[in-house]
């Protein structure tokens, strides 16, 4: 075969199996069907989700960061939810306290303790706030010193307390450590208000919307205003028996789909579920999203910190990111109202 015909096949056989690829993509779902089916389920599309807050510019999940999620305007505040040892809901994604806190200093003999091992007392010892300075001295302020692990009640009162409505979008995080946090969790909702009472001003988002002091973001008036997510989907199943109507999301990467044994595997465990999908970024390809479609599930991936990934993940059809800068990818979407980061941070008094 002479040199050229090689080169030809090199270059043409990608090509079109790329393009069948996006044809059998465009087949299977048609392109605007995650909008109908984000929009059918009163979730917001695309769903822009604030992952532990603004993590990228501020400690993640910490007060600070949330709050500029919600002065930016996110869809939704993202956190992982844990259990002290008396009971108490916090917000923290490790199992150990060593990434993001100072327990080396404060507790040396219980720094590699899990969370659940300290009551809420104990944790309000420490500074969630000074390794952030440490490691990202480009975005280190005075005032994330000595910060505080939060409250699920506390992150309940940041989406309550602005302008801006943004929903919940809450992971149970080593579920198998807190037997019943799905209950508590739930229990909390409801006595806070977010489970149970009818959805309300949805009607009237048009024309709330059409008022020139109308909050950018609605989403605690949509039925989608909670989204429960979780690796587990036992964690799932748990809320589904609870909470029904509350939208659910089963995370997973690419171990757990070579574990379950393949990909319409781990969407068929979702479905016993009856969960949307929340798979790793590097799952975001269009024929991926598009199977998910085709089962009547919406797709939010994770964690999209790039604006030319946000580009490409949006081009590929997905319904929604999970991001640590929310604010890259509400200016992506043509929803900041100020570049200038710093006049949230003077917004938000940090
Ligand atoms: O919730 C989506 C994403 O947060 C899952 O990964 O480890 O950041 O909680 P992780
Ligand atoms: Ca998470």
């Amino acid at each position: 075969m002479r040199l050229k015909t090689i080169l030809f096949l090199v270059v043409a056989i990608p090509i079109v199996l790329i393009a069948i690829f996006f044809l059998y993509s465009y087949i299977q779902s048609p392109p605007d069907s995650g909008r109908d089916l984000s929009l059918q389920k009163g979730i917001p599309y695309p769903a822009l989700m604030a992952h532990r807050g603004v993590a990228g510019v501020a400690p993640e999940e910490t007060t600070p960061s949330y709050l500029l999620a919600r002065e930016l305007g996110a869809d939704y505040l993202e956190g992982d939810i844990q259990r002290t040892k008396d009971g108490v809901l916090i917000c923290l994604h490790d199992d150990s306290l060593i990434r993001t806190t100072n327990i080396e200093e404060i507790y040396p003999d219980r720094k590699d303790n899990t969370v659940n091992q300290f009551t809420y007392a104990e944790l309000l010892k420490l500074d969630a706030g000074s390794d952030f300075n440490e490691m990202h001295p480009e975005w280190a302020r005075p005032s994330f010193k000595g910060l505080k692990i939060i409250t699920l009640d506390q992150l309940v009162d940041i989406a309550e307390g602005g302008i801006n409505r943004p929903g919940l979008y809450l992971e149970t995080k080593s579920p198998e450590r807190y037997p019943g946090i799905e209950k508590d969790i739930v229990a909390l909702l409801t006595r806070r208000g977010w489970i149970g009472k009818p959805t309300q001003q949805v009607e009237s988002l048009e024309e709330e919307e059409s008022k020139p002091a109308a909050p950018a973001v609605q989403v605690r008036n949509m039925a989608g205003r909670i989204i429960f997510q979780s690796f587990s989907i036992d964690s799932l199943h748990a809320f589904q028996e609870l909470a029904p109507d509350v939208p659910r999301v089963y995370l997973f990467d690419q171990e757990m789909v070579e574990e379950a044994g393949g990909f319409p595997a781990i969407l068929d465990r979702a479905q016993t579920a009856s969960a949307d999908a929340g798979p790793s970024g590097y799952m975001a390809w269009p024929w991926y999203t598009s199977q998910i479609h085709a089962r009547g599930m919406i797709v939010h991936y994770y964690t999209i910190n790039q604006s030319w990934q946000m580009w490409l993940i949006h081009q590929f059809g997905a319904d929604g990111i999970f991001t640590d800068r929310i604010d890259i990818a509400l200016d992506y979407f043509g929803r900041l109202k100020s570049a200038n980061l710093e006049d949230y941070f003077k917004r938000i008094n940090y």
